[in-house]
Formats: structure tokens, C-alpha cells, sequence
């Protein structure tokens, strides 16, 4: 009993000093510090917590993958990581892929890879995409939406988790100074959503199965909070609270659109999804993925599982029903009491749409 408690006390211990990143912190001073040493506490055990779900839920991880043969799919980051795993199972449903990354002939090669591995059905094409760059995101969408009339699924997956301070944009009002993080795993994808509607809306049927948005989110919103006051961090930074404020915000937005999509009859569902904790190179510089890569291999779920939790909103007949929701493991989870928060989802809407200059994020053609 003594054992026990000394361990799990020292547990405790470690989950509020041992930052799961390598990344440093700027800017904190006093009560920045508790602020730092809870969104590690959250992290540290809402990780452990999702690690053993995945185990635990292992069985309802599984899905048939359904013919969706003339369907169209848009991937961000889709060359590495679970959304490589995710473009292999689409390319397994006979759909035509649009993979946006950053490095295209990087991309290509991978393509070669599935083909040579024996995946021979569906089509794909790879094309350049930054979500740290607005410009990129608007490149990207007009070119797809140009290849592609009709997108049955987009799945916002691109993400960066614990990297060092940056902002990005600045150099055009229509690319304004984001957090990296803010940038890439939240506002382009919300960008990205708005620009591809129309196609969105074309593919979607009022009573057969609606369009489908899903945004990549994670455990780690609960320690998100959404911080108005200094939301790119410039007079604070934490890397882990960075990571979280952003799918916190995803999880809002996912909310929030379905709302809309719902009170405007359009034929388009939102869900948001943790994949699970994969061992991918999403936690390459942390201090688990250094001191203890076996257990990272061991222990975390194999992104191709992880893959599997995606394409369940993505295709899935039986989610139909489950648009605006929190998934993992195939299932529906409550998210957290801040994801919740509709007045909250609504304030951080259109302050992003004031952000990115959109005035309308349903154009009223629709
Ligand atoms: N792994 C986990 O345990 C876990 C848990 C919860 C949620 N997630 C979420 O799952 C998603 C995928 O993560 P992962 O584990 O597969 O990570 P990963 O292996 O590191 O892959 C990240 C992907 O995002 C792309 N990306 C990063 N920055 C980009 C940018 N500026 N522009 C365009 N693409 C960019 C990368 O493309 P490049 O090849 O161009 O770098 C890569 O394809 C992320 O949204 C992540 O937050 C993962």
C-alpha cells in the first residue's frame, strides 16, 4: 500500500513538472508558470488516459470499408503520418484522392509506394500545400476545386504538435500573423472548409448521405482554453497550451458549422475526431519519444488504427447521424465543458472569420 502510494504521488509529480515537449516555453513569469504546470498535468494524464481507451476499445476500432467508387476525397497532410494511413483506405474505397502537402514530389513518391505495395484501386493526385501560408490554402482550393466538382469528404489532418514559437503570415492582410500552430492545424482548415462549400454542398444529398467534414482534432483539447486576449501567445508562449488552444478550437468550429449547415438545410456534416495516441513522428523531439522510444512503439496505437477512427466519420453509413459530434474509437465522447461552449464557438467563429477577411462563410449562392 506504502508502494502504491508512493508511485502514484510521484506520478503526480511527474505529470505536472515533465513537459511532454521539447520545445521551450517564452514569456512566463509567476502564474504563467501554474498555467504551464496544469496544461501538462492535463496533457500528461489525458494522454495516459487515451492510451489505455485505445487498448481498452481496440475491438470497436474497426470499420468495413464501404465501395465509394466516382467519390472524392480531399486530404491535408496526407503523405506521412495517420494521413497516409488514411489515404490507403480511402484509395481501398475506389475514391479519387487530392493529398495537399507541403512537398509534392515527396508526396509522388509515396503514391508509387501504395501502388507498389498492391493498392491499385482509386485515383490520386498530390498537390502543394502550406497551412502556415492563407495564400497556399487559397492556391490549393481553387486548383482542386477546378479538378474536382463534387468533394464528398475533406479531411482537415495536417498538424504540428510542441513546436517553437512562430508566427506566421503578415505579408498580405489576406495572410494575417497567426501562432503556428493556430495557423496550420486550425484557421487554414477553417479557411480550407469555407473555399471548398460549394463543391462540398454539389456532392452532398439531402436524403441518401450528406457531404462530410472532418476535422482531425485530439485528447489534447481538454487542457485547451481559448485565449482571446493574447490568442498567437506573443506576450506568452507555451508550446503544449498552443497545441491544445488549437483542437480546442477545431472541436468549436466542428460545433458551431454543423449548427449551421443544420439551420440552413445544408447537406453537409462536421464531426471532429481524436485518432487516438499514435506512434507517428507528431511526437519526434518529446522527451517519452527520446527517453523511451520502445514504450511510444509498444504502447501507442499503430497510425493505421489510428486511420481507421478518421475514416469512420468519413464514410461510415452509421455516422450519418452523427454530425457536430466528438469521436474516438469509432464512437461518440463527450468533449470538453470549453468545447461546450456555444457563446464561445460563436466568438471564436467570426473572430476568425474577421481574421481571414471572410464575410460570409456560407456565400448566400449556396
Ligand atoms: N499522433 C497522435 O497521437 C495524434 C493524437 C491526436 C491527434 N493527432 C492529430 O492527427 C493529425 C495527424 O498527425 P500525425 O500523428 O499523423 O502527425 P505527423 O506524422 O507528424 O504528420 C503530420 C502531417 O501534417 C502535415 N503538415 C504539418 N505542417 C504542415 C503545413 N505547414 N502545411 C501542410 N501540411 C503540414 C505533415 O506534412 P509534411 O509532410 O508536409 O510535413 C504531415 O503530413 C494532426 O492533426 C494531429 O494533431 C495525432
Amino acid at each position: 500500500m506504502f508502494l502504491i502510494s508512493v508511485v502514484g504521488v510521484a506520478a503526480v509529480i511527474i505529470c505536472f513538472i515533465v513537459p511532454l515537449n521539447g520545445a521551450a516555453s517564452r514569456g512566463l513569469s509567476g502564474i504563467g508558470y501554474i498555467k504551464a504546470a496544469k496544461c501538462n498535468f492535463i496533457l500528461n494524464i489525458m494522454g495516459i488516459y487515451s492510451t489505455v481507451d485505445d487498448i481498452i476499445n481496440r475491438r470497436r476500432n474497426r470499420l468495413k470499408l464501404p465501395q465509394k467508387k466516382d467519390q472524392v476525397a480531399v486530404i491535408t497532410g496526407g503523405s506521412r503520418g495517420i494521413g497516409l494511413e488514411v489515404v490507403k483506405k480511402l484509395l481501398k474505397c475506389e475514391m479519387s484522392v487530392a493529398i495537399g502537402c507541403r512537398n509534392v514530389l515527396s508526396g509522388e513518391e509515396v503514391v508509387k509506394k501504395i501502388r507498389e505495395d498492391g493498392i491499385l484501386s482509386g485515383d490520386v493526385k498530390v498537390y502543394h500545400l502550406d497551412m502556415e501560408s492563407m495564400t497556399s490554402v487559397r492556391e490549393f482550393a481553387v486548383k482542386v476545386k477546378a479538378d474536382y466538382p463534387k468533394i464528398h469528404v475533406l479531411i482537415n489532418n495536417a498538424g504540428i504538435m510542441f513546436a517553437p514559437f512562430k508566427l506566421t503570415g503578415g505579408d498580405d492582410p489576406l495572410n494575417p500573423v497567426m501562432e503556428s500552430h493556430f495557423s496550420v492545424n486550425y484557421a487554414g482548415h477553417f479557411l480550407l472548409t469555407h473555399l471548398l462549400l460549394p463543391n462540398l454542398k454539389n456532392a452532398g444529398q439531402e436524403d441518401i448521405q450528406h457531404a462530410r467534414v472532418v476535422n482531425v482534432s485530439s485528447i489534447a483539447h481538454f487542457a485547451g482554453d481559448i485565449n482571446f486576449e493574447d490568442i498567437a501567445s506573443e506576450k506568452c508562449y507555451m508550446p503544449g497550451a498552443a497545441y491544445a488552444q488549437s483542437k480546442l478550437a477545431q472541436v468549436l468550429f466542428t460545433r458551431h458549422l454543423e449548427k449551421l449547415f443544420q439551420d440552413s438545410d445544408i447537406p453537409i456534416h462536421v464531426y471532429a475526431v481524436h485518432p487516438g495516441v499514435c506512434d507517428t513522428d507528431l511526437f519526434k523531439g518529446t522527451y517519452i519519444k527520446k527517453a523511451m522510444p520502445w514504450l511510444v512503439h509498444f504502447f501507442f496505437k499503430h497510425p493505421a488504427r489510428g486511420a481507421t477512427t478518421i475514416m469512420f466519420p468519413a464514410v461510415a453509413p452509421t455516422a450519418e447521424s452523427l454530425g457536430g459530434t466528438y469521436l474516438s474509437n469509432c464512437e461518440v465522447y463527450t468533449p470538453s465543458a470549453s468545447a461546450r461552449d456555444d457563446t464561445k464557438a460563436k466568438e471564436l467563429f467570426n473572430y476568425t472569420c474577421t481574421l481571414l477577411g471572410i464575410e460570409q462563410f456560407i456565400p448566400q449562392v449556396l
